[in-house]
């Protein structure tokens, strides 16, 4: 029988797929199911059939599977913030470890690698230290707005429905944020709310209010509140900034950011500071970060601490090592290593970053740092010295391939590889194998009910 789009089955799911979504086959096809886990007997619509595969939404959950559980976020089953809420904890990890094994095996060809356990994060709730809201002028009404909504759609501030760039709902409480950062979401819903000026509509590209970041230093208790506008009028917000301030001892800058670009990002052409400091300072371990608001920082500062161990051990440092820390952000890795070797170089392409970087080495009194700011693609191949061991952190897309082959030039005794995307590390450590064994992984999850999960990889050059 020919699988088509509208039909309903009732199915059990029979496997995790990538993107966390259920997997089961129909007549030899694969289907991805949104919302279900393996176990799960469901009643299904085929949403979209494509040549090899189709995917599908639940109707009706008619057996759960005994890993699920009551979610404890009234937004869960529509919020792109975390879709894993429904399954415990014990049982996302080891299908965060299975994705990166399967992720080695499949698309690297590395077959005898150990995958170690994954290891938890220190809190399951309340452990994001940033948090992006959306504004929007046209609101995506919940299931419980539909019920009792007259009115016409209106300003909303809050988090995304996956799957489109204007789905954005006014979400209330997250708790994947400590809690205080629901109350300054509150109190700046209501001051725009007030303010006259319009939110920025996601379709029309016209409006004022972008976007609210909070970021949370866990060290101090500090709070960091950055607005993005899409025009520069900064008294339409000091007296939010005042207020925040005045009201919350806890709010240590309130910055504004101004963007008149029309992509979804929050870092703006300009910045200003409207209240208390320009930075946060956070710590992990012994050291202490300064943090720009458009600065790169592990969202789960306990879990980044656990991912920074693990990078440290399998680096195995005797004190007497150059290493080279590619795509060094505000310069974490390198500081974190600086006590156990020789000398680091960063390399970063970010400016702002590179300058968070050399202040936290004064900050923290290291001098043993060194950062390239650039392109790595560029900057790399002017480095002449050679590392005793390499870092390499990059962003989602993994390396470019011309990074992989001046990596395999430089040639370091051994590598560390972090990575928050299974897929493109996979492929990565395959161009890398010839020379280069992969001798464990092991996941450390910072991201707990989202399907995310963080990698550190140990590589060593094979012999000659
Ligand atoms: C995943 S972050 C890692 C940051 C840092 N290792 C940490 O743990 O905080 C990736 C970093 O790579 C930087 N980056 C992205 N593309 C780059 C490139 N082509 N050259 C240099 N740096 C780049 C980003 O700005 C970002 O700071």
């Amino acid at each position: 029988m020919k699988i088509k789009k509208g039909q309903c089955a009732e199915v059990e799911i029979s496997d995790i797929a990538f993107g966390g979504k259920g997997l089961v086959r129909l007549n030899g096809l694969a289907v991805f199911v949104d919302q279900a886990l393996p176990g799960d007997q469901v009643l299904i619509r085929i949403t979209r059939k494509k040549k090899n595969h189709a995917e599908a939404r639940v109707l009706e959950l008619l057996k759960a599977s005994p890993h699920r559980i009551h979610p404890p976020c009234v937004y869960s089953g529509f919020c792109g913030g975390c879709k894993w809420q429904f399954l415990e904890y014990a049982v996302q990890l080891e299908y965060k470890r299975q994705h990166v094994r399967e992720s080695l095996q499949h698309i690297g060809q590395i077959k005898d690698v150990t995958v170690h356990p994954t290891f938890p994060s220190p809190l399951t709730f309340g452990y994001r230290n940033k948090m992006e809201f959306t504004c929007t002028d046209q609101r995506w009404l919940t299931p419980a707005e539909m019920q009792h909504f007259k009115t016409e759609k209106e300003f909303g501030i809050g988090l995304h429905v996956p799957g489109t760039f204007f789905k954005v709902f006014d979400t209330k409480r997250c708790l994947l944020q400590p809690d205080l950062g629901n109350h300054l979401l509150d109190d700046v819903r209501q001051y725009i709310t007030s303010s006259g000026l319009p939110a920025y509509g996601l379709r029309s590209h016209e409006g004022f209010w972008r976007f609210l970041m909070l970021r949370h230093s866990v060290a101090h208790n500090r709070w960091m509140v950055n607005i993005v506008t899409a025009a520069d009028d900064p008294q339409a917000l000091q007296p939010l900034a005042n207020a925040l301030m005045q009201k919350f001892p806890e709010v240590s800058a309130v910055i504004q950011n101004v963007t008149s670009r029309k992509a979804g990002v929050t870092t703006g052409e300009f910045e200003r500071t409207l209240a208390g400091a320009s930075t946060l300072t956070d710590n992990i371990g012994a050291f202490a970060f300064e943090i720009s608001a458009n600065s790169f920082f592990q969202t789960n500062t306990p879990g980044a601490a656990k991912l920074y161990d693990t990078v440290k051990r399998y680096a195995q440092l005797r004190g007497s090592e150059t290493i080279m820390d590619l795509y060094s952000g505000t310069g974490t890795i390198p500081i974190l290593l600086s006590e156990a070797a020789r000398a680091v170089i960063g390399l970063e392409v970010v400016p702002g970053a590179v300058a968070d970087a050399e202040r936290n080495c004064r900050i923290n009194q290291v001098k043993n740092c060194h950062f390239v700011p650039g392109d790595i693609r560029k900057t790399l191949p002017a480095i002449t010295q050679r590392p005793d061991v390499l870092v390499i952190d990059p962003p989602r897309a993994g390396m470019h391939k011309d990074v992989v082959k001046q990596v395999l030039a430089l040639l370091p005794e051994r590598i560390v590889y972090v990575s928050c995307n299974p897929s493109t590390l996979a492929r990565d450590l395959n161009l890398l194998q010839e020379t280069y064994q992969t001798q464990e992984v092991q996941p450390v999850d910072l991201f707990p009910h989202a399907y995310h999960i963080e990698s550190v990889a140990k590589l060593v050059k094979k012999m000659a």
